[in-house]
């Protein structure tokens, strides 16, 4: 079990208040000029030694992505220099999915500092922290943090006494999950309707106003002041070679106690489930299946989870994922068909719609998997939704198509017999009826 002393995050459950006095005291805005004065190569050198992969899904190296923003400044057509952005990603839509809030309300100078320190890296003249519309009260506590970081000089000019100008803005959105997905972000912040664009070019190359842009997301860069002031190695230290260091877990669903908590990667399930949510609801022999990544991600069956290591390449080894490590976990209580089936409807919910697979694909999976749901279907349908998902998955702009097909793939690769023994009950019943 990860030892309080090697905590990140605090501050995570709210004890202490999240002010700057307080999170002084924590060790936040601790001589952060030092940390920058080392130089902006030398922090993305030491992010890279970390191995820090993103924190918002899909799990790539931060420090290479940081290493791909331009060091000189881009030229417009005219000749003027264009800025470098940051952009934060606190959309934090994906069911499952609870933590980034936990540090924005609680521990909001951790994320501000990170920003700072990830812009000056990048030579980001600005970092947009762009929240989801839902999270009313933690934009009210971000906008204040913000407004006392300005007020005692760490951010904005001459930020931290650094000798670098440095801004923060927090947008809200509006609330459609589309929107997390980085170019869709992109998209709303320049004021349009929320549509992911097509990639290249990447937004390092061309982003936000057409400036060079990286988007992270919020864990991402909150843990960045800690690592650089205990050492990449300290953090590296943690979880298994490319799946290194301290990450938090939203566990929910049939556990005795949910919760999000700190932890080293790499933990076996059963240990995070047993140290930190009091155990299976009703025993281990009751739990059915995990989704170990939030909704996107094909769920696991009870017996190939549960002594799994909780990290990148142990959940994709299970043909699943990390994902943001929002761990749904559901026990034999649970409408399994139904319960994908929902997810079907979100993903269809969401689509924004500029590409027909997913447009047209989404809407077709969800009203298959509401027959499968009840029965009222033919055994041969199931291989041709499988077909389907796999017309969808890797087909599309964005990767909402390929959230919208992993959870159903799972669903029949480990619950196939459960699909039929519903529709051959309900055919049996449909003829007595007719008899
Ligand atoms: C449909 C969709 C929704 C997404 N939602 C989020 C989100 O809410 N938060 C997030 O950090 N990343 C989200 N992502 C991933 C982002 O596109 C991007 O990869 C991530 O913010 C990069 O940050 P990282 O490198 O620090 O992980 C989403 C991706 C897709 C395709
Ligand atoms: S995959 Fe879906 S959500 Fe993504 S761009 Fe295409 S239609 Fe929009």
């Amino acid at each position: 079990m990860l030892a309080d002393k090697d905590r990140i995050f605090t501050n995570l459950y709210g004890f202490q208040p999240f002010g700057l006095d307080a999170a002084r005291k924590r060790g936040d805005w601790d001589d952060t000029k030092a940390l920058m004065a080392r130089g902006q190569d030398a922090v993305i050198e030491d992010i890279k030694a970390s191995g820090l992969r993103g924190r918002g899904g899909a799990g790539f190296p931060t420090g290479l992505k940081w290493s791909f923003m331009p060091k000189e400044p881009v030229k417009d057509r005219n000749g003027n220099p264009r800025p470098n952005f940051l952009v934060i990603n606190a959309d934090e839509s994906e069911p499952g999915s609870c933590k980034d809030r936990e540090i924005i309300r609680h521990d909001p100078h951790k994320l501000i500092e990170g920003a700072l320190i990830a812009g000056f890296a990048m030579r980001a003249r600005a970092a947009y922290i762009y929240i989801r519309g839902e999270y009313i009260f933690e934009a009210k506590v971000l906008q204040q943090a913000i407004d006392e970081a300005y007020a005692a000089g760490l951010i904005g000019k001459n930020a931290s006494k650094s000798g670098y100008d440095f801004d923060v803005f927090m947008h809200r959105g509006a609330g459609a999950y589309i929107c997390g997905e980085e170019t869709a972000m992109l998209e709303s912040l320049e004021g349009k309707k929320g549509q992911p664009r097509l990639k290249p070019p990447f937004p390092a190359g061309a982003g936000l106003y057409g400036c060079p842009t990286t988007v992270n997301n919020v864990e991402s860069i909150a843990v960045v002041p800690t690592i650089l002031r205990r050492g990449p190695a300290w953090f590296a230290g943690f979880g298994r070679e490319k799946n290194q260091g301290t990450k938090l877990f939203q566990i929910s669903g049939h556990v005795e106690k949910p919760c999000v908590v700190e932890e080293e990667m790499g933990i076996p399930f059963r240990d995070l489930i047993e140290k930190h949510c009091g155990g299976i609801r009703g025993g281990w022999d009751n739990l059915l299946a995990v989704i170990p990544g939030g909704s996107s991600v094909p769920l696991v069956p009870a017996h190939e989870i549960i002594d799994a290591p909780m990290d990148f390449d142990g959940l994709s080894a299970l043909k699943s994922g990390l994902g943001t490590a929002a761990v749904i976990v559901m026990d034999k209580s649970t409408d399994i068909v139904r319960a994908i089936s929902r997810l079907s409807y979100f993903y269809k919910h969401e689509s924004c719609g500029q590409c027909t697979p997913c447009r047209e694909g989404t809407g077709w999976m969800w009203r298959v998997m509401e027959r499968l749901r009840t029965g009222d279907a033919e055994i041969s349908e199931i291989d041709m939704l499988l077909q389907v998902t796999k017309q969808v998955e890797g087909h599309t702009i964005c990767a909402l198509g390929d959230a919208a097909a992993w959870p159903i793939q799972g669903l029949i690769r480990h619950f196939r017999p459960e699909i039929e023994r519903r529709i051959e009950a309900h055919s049996g019943a449909m003829m007595e009826a007719a008899e």
